[in-house]
């Protein structure tokens, strides 16, 4: 998003000081609508927003982790997706070569017990094909290699004669070579692990690893990793994926699900437990809510990681003893209680206690700051919801004082009928309705624990993919939240992450392939709202014919040199609107110098972003030359403008 000193025409139409021939012509609508917009940003009536109330949901759905944020670019690495008895199924996993030349089977003899089915691969061929035969790997609808770059394999392999293999990353046929070596396997009866850098000649979007041999012989393989040596902070993260969520500052991360906590049998839930040490002995597991297979090299501690390098607050969702179809039921839920006290051991604990000790052998030694769990996903109409949460509660609280728990249950209209520090409230609707839904919390009780809007979006027609419609209903919910930041503690939209292939869940705020990425409207409406976090939050009144139509807030804020006095506004009607801005209560000047406005608006109310149009629907800024206490501006018909008054130094905002 950039400072645009010309602007174009549309841009132009936003600013009536901006507006002389041009035509506001967004949504073919001529008709001018007026209204006034003022500010009382007297300190007596100001409140501090939470320091929190912006953040992110991360989900594995969508193939958001597995082939996603997690760089790894193997897909079932340790042949366990297919299931524990053999043979079994490794797709996605093939042969190079035909039946008369290479004999693949699973069978049960890993070293690593807790994922004990490997891969035998017997070579029937003196004289090979030219290449050899053997195994490939194609990834997550294909690896992305690129020129230059370097890829780290390991493999964990036995072969009772010494045998030679040659390593490739190929083109999706196996024709173009983009990186090769060799490598001998002395013979044992014990299993090797073996690592190699591969550095890629030529680049490649749908690539794939090939793994061969040209002499007779028989060679298992273990828990295949082939990782870009370029991950975020050397996490294993994908760094361009990163830069996207840093781009929202958020002040949270809640993982790993929603409906991937709870599973649709319990069986299949995320178990923290299977996801940390080494990676090579996760068991890894079928979400079957979302239908994947994941090997959980995104695991409980890898999250963790990720808050502490987005500098987000940990926000663990964990599963409460309830799927979809089965429940543990109260009088059996002490060992799933224990269960979740170990895991925030390992977070919390000192490096010499059983489990913080795990986690400093993992390569973190200080503890992760968890202060927020939730009891659970959508489970309050659970049978055995509310017992099994008290038996949660009391003990985190015991043991645990400084934790804030989130129960299920909404506590917006009604009080909750058990104790908690938050509860959830999640909202999937239409655009009208989620723009109607910007008062719900005008009316909440002030006195009860606070709401974690955790999960909100537009679905349905009115979102396709991600449309422009859907981001200012969403605006205009979230202007709502921060004007009752009081009851509001945290929001964040839901799903964050979308692989192309498996459009699973629409729409999403990020949609990527293996290399490329970009934000739907709801992603960027979403950076408008960053810096509210913190921020001071100030009344306002809105006058107009047309005030059904529009959604509003104010704020103050600060960046390294500027206060800021920021006005957002919502048009969610098909009228351009003739707005005049007043504030009071500033005690000084607003200053032009370093004044902007931000708009996000496009032709069509329905328009989204796309691989081939990344920034149809993008926010734009420009200067705001003629900024001040009274000022008028256009708002495009369906348009979200955030205008950003800067604050001459005298008017420091007092920090509350
Ligand atoms: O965000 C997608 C799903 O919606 C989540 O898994 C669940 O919590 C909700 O029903």
């Amino acid at each position: 998003m950039g400072l645009e000193e010309g602007g174009r025409c549309t841009i132009f139409c936003l600013l009536l000081l901006l507006s002389v021939g041009c035509k506001c012509l967004a949504s073919g609508s001529e008709v001018t609508q007026e209204a006034s917009l003022s500010v009382d940003a007297s300190p007596l009536l100001a409140q501090k927003i939470p320091d929190t109330l912006f953040g992110i949901f991360f989900e594995e759905i969508n193939h958001a982790g597995a082939g996603g944020i997690w760089a790894e670019l193997v897909n079932n690495r340790g042949f366990e997706a297919g299931g524990p008895h053999t043979p079994s199924n490794v797709d996605p996993w093939s042969i190079v070569g035909d039946d008369s030349s290479i004999f693949v089977a699973t069978d049960r003899t890993s070293c690593f017990s807790r994922n004990i089915v490997a891969l035998r691969m017997e070579v029937l061929c003196d004289n090979c094909p030219a290449g050899g035969v053997g195994i490939y790997n194609p990834g997550f609808w294909g690896m992305n290699i690129e020129d230059g770059e370097t890829y780290n394999l390991v493999m964990h392999v036995k072969s009772p004669e010494t045998t030679e293999l040659t390593v490739s990353l190929t083109s999706s046929d196996g024709l173009q070579i983009l990186a090769s070596a060799t490598i001998q396997v002395a013979g044992s009866s014990n299993w090797k692990k073996l690592d190699h850098k591969l550095v890629a000649k030529g680049t490649d979007r749908t690539s794939r690893l090939q793994i061969t041999a040209n002499k007779k012989g028989v060679v298992w393989f273990d828990q295949v990793s082939l990782m870009p040596s370029d991950t975020y902070k050397g996490h294993g993260f994908r760094t361009e994926l990163i830069s996207m969520l840093l781009e929202l500052k958020p002040r949270f991360l809640r993982f790993p699900g929603g409906c991937f906590v709870e599973g649709d049998r319990l069986r299949n839930a995320f178990r923290w437990r299977d996801s940390i040490g080494p990676w090579e002995e996760r068991p890894g597991h079928y979400g079957d809510v979302w239908n994947y297979w994941t090997d959980d090299g995104l695991g409980y501690y890898e999250f963790l990681q990720l808050s502490e390098d987005l500098g987000a607050a940990p926000v663990w969702v964990f599963n409460n003893g309830i799927s979809h179809h089965d429940e543990v039921e109260t009088a059996a839920i002490a060992p799933f209680v224990k269960d979740i006290l170990d895991s925030l051991e390992f977070a919390k604990g000192s490096a010499d206690s059983p489990w913080g000790s795990v986690r400093a052998a993992m390569g973190h030694p200080e503890p992760f700051p968890v202060k927020y769990v939730a009891i659970g996903n959508e489970d309050c109409g659970k049978t055995y919801y509310r017992g099994n949460y008290l038996k949660f509660y009391y003990a985190i609280r015991e043991a645990y004082p400084d934790i804030q728990m989130i129960s299920n249950c909404d506590g917006s209209s009604v009080p909750l009928d058990h104790p908690a520090d938050l509860y959830d409230f999640h909202v999937y609707t239409g655009s009208k309705a989620l723009f109607s839904m910007k008062n719900t919390f005008d009316r909440t009780s002030r006195g009860g624990p606070k709401a974690f809007v955790s999960e909100y979006a537009v679905t349905g027609n009115d979102a396709g993919r991600g449309s422009l419609l859907a981001s200012l209903a969403e605006a205009a919910f979230l202007t709502g939240l921060e004007r009752n930041s009081d009851v509001v503690q945290m929001a964040s939209y839901a799903p964050l992450f979308i692989n192309d292939n498996d459009r699973t869940w629409n729409p999403d705020a990020i949609v990527f392939n293996s290399w490329q990425q970009y934000g739907t409207p709801s992603y960027w409406m979403q950076t408008l709202f960053r810096e509210s976090s913190g921020a001071i939050i100030h009344p306002i009144t809105v006058s107009s014919s047309y005030s059904d139509s529009l959604a509003a807030s104010a704020i103050t804020w600060h960046d390294n040199e500027n206060n800021f006095l920021r006005v957002k506004i919502v048009n969610f009607g098909t009228d351009a609107v003739s707005l005049s801005i007043s504030a009071t209560g500033l005690q000084g000047s607003v200053n032009a110098l370093g004044s902007t406005a931000t708009i996000l608006t496009s032709g069509n109310v329905m328009d989204e972003n796309s691989f081939s149009n990344p920034n149809k629907v993008v926010p734009v800024r420009i200067a705001l030359r003629d900024a001040a206490e009274e000022m008028e501006v256009m708002l495009a018909p369906h348009s979200f403008s955030a205008f950003d008054l800067a604050l001459s130094q005298s008017e420091l905002v007092a920090e509350m």
